[in-house]
Parts: structure tokens; sequence; C-alpha cells
């Protein structure tokens, strides 16, 4: 794991979107993983910018989403599709007919999630997955538990995901308590991990994920299975690590 730890949120997402735009220009039609939350925000504000101030040219790529409310259509304001438009994708200059977001609506739940893993392959694969952490540890809708070979399936969130998810909504009782979600295992395909966390309300998850056990309990801990792992964190995330992560090397404190 390449683990990289700047002063604020700020840089992070500065470094983040220099990561992406990095691969976009190498590979103008790269398959890139997207995540919704609030931390991946500042990195699409940055991307935004370059787009519009370097001209960096997102018309090849193709998007998957990892994940989606069950019951929520897509102009829904709290889906994640209604998230990607707003803060991202309706300001860049992505092909709509290659952007990909689980659809929460769908009756037959277990033939799309199938079918969202052919999407994938039939494109051969993520080249990049951008990932947020939950403060439990879950990635995308992954909580605790998840078997760490899941695929795309229907999840049940935990009853800490939807108290810290219920600031979007008008209460708790308005939060989905079903979602679509790619699974551990169709994370882990992906070429490359671009895992950000800031704040000190992540320290406990990011250091269970990258120095803790391997366990299905911390699903975040499934990147030390994963070969080519690159983790923005902020002073105040990284501040219950043991060692320094540098170079891909971990090293101990003091
Ligand atoms: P956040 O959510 O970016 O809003 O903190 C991350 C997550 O729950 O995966």
């Amino acid at each position: 794991m390449r683990v990289e730890v700047v002063e604020n949120y700020d840089v992070l997402s500065l470094r983040a979107a220099e990561h992406v735009a990095g691969l976009i220009k190498s590979k103008p039609k790269a398959v890139i993983g997207f995540a919704t939350g609030s931390t991946p925000l500042g990195l699409y504000r940055q991307l935004i910018r370059m787009h519009r101030d370097e001209g960096l040219d997102f018309s090849g790529l193709t998007t998957f989403n990892l994940d989606e409310y069950i019951g929520l259509a897509p102009e829904h304001e709290q889906s994640y599709n209604y998230f990607m438009w707003d803060e991202l994708f309706g300001s860049i200059n992505v092909n709509p007919e290659l952007v990909n977001i689980p659809l929460g609506t769908v009756d037959d739940i277990e033939q799309y999630c199938q079918e969202y893993e052919e999407k994938i392959a039939a494109v051969g694969g993520l080249d990049l997955q951008i990932l947020g952490i939950g403060t439990n540890g879950h990635l995308a809708f992954n909580e605790p538990g998840s078997s760490l070979r899941s695929r795309t399936r229907r999840t049940i969130l935990t009853a800490d995901t939807v108290a810290s998810n219920a600031r979007f909504f008008e209460s708790a009782d308005e939060v989905p308590r079903h979602a679509i979600t790619m699974g551990i295992g169709s994370i882990l395909d992906a070429r490359q991990l671009l895992m950000l966390a800031g704040g000190a309300g992540k320290a406990t998850a990011v250091k269970a994920s990258l120095e803790g056990p391997l366990t299905a309990m911390m699903p975040g801990s499934a990147m030390q299975l994963h070969p080519d792992v690159h983790v923005y964190l902020d002073f105040a995330a990284a501040s219950g690590l043991e060692y320094h992560h540098h170079d891909g090397i971990a090293e101990p404190k003091g």
C-alpha cells in the first residue's frame, strides 16, 4: 500500500485529483469506479476545475458507481445518481452513455446485479476504483460482516450507517434500509484502488484497515489483499496509525 499523509483536506483532494487526472491523460478511455459521500467532494471539485481550466477531457471514460439506495429513483435528490450528476458528471464532459450507476428501482435485483458485474467485465474491468471508508470500516455499502469475496448484490445498512446518513434526509426514518452495492470482491478486482479519508472520525477505521487484522468485520482491511492501493489521508485520519507509511513501506514510529 502506498499511503500518503498530507496536512489537510484540500491537499488530499488535490493529490487525489492529480492521481485521477494522470490516469485519464495516460488512458483517455479508462474505466473508473466512482464513489459518493462527503469525502470525494473535494476531489470532484478539483476534477471540474481541471476540466474547465486545463481542458481535462472525460469524454472517453467509462464510469461505474459503487452503490445506490434501493427504492430511490435517479431523480430523487438523495439518490447517488442525483449526487453524481449534481457534484461531478453534470459539470464535466462525460459521455452519458458510458456512465453506469446502479438503479435502485429495478424489479429483479439479483439479475440486475449480475448484469452490472457483466457490464464491468465486458469493458475489461475497472482501471481504478475511488473509495471512501465509513466510520465503521464499510467500503461502499459492504457493512461489517460482508464476505471478502462478495459481489454486487442487495445489502442491508447497519444502524450506524443509517444514523450517519440521516444528516442528508429529513429524519432517520427516511433513510433507505437497503442498497445495491458492488461487493468487496468486485472492488478488489479493480486494477488500482484510490482510498481517501479525512478527519479524526475516520482514524479508528483507517488504523484497523491499514494495520489491523484482515477480517470481514472491518471491510476496509480487505484492501490489504490488493496489490496496488493508494491511500490519501489527512493528519487527523492518519492520527491512529502506529506505523509511518511511505513508498509502500511501513516503519514503526519512534
Ligand atoms: P463520507 O462517507 O465520505 O461521507 O464520510 C464515506 C463512506 O461512508 O463510505
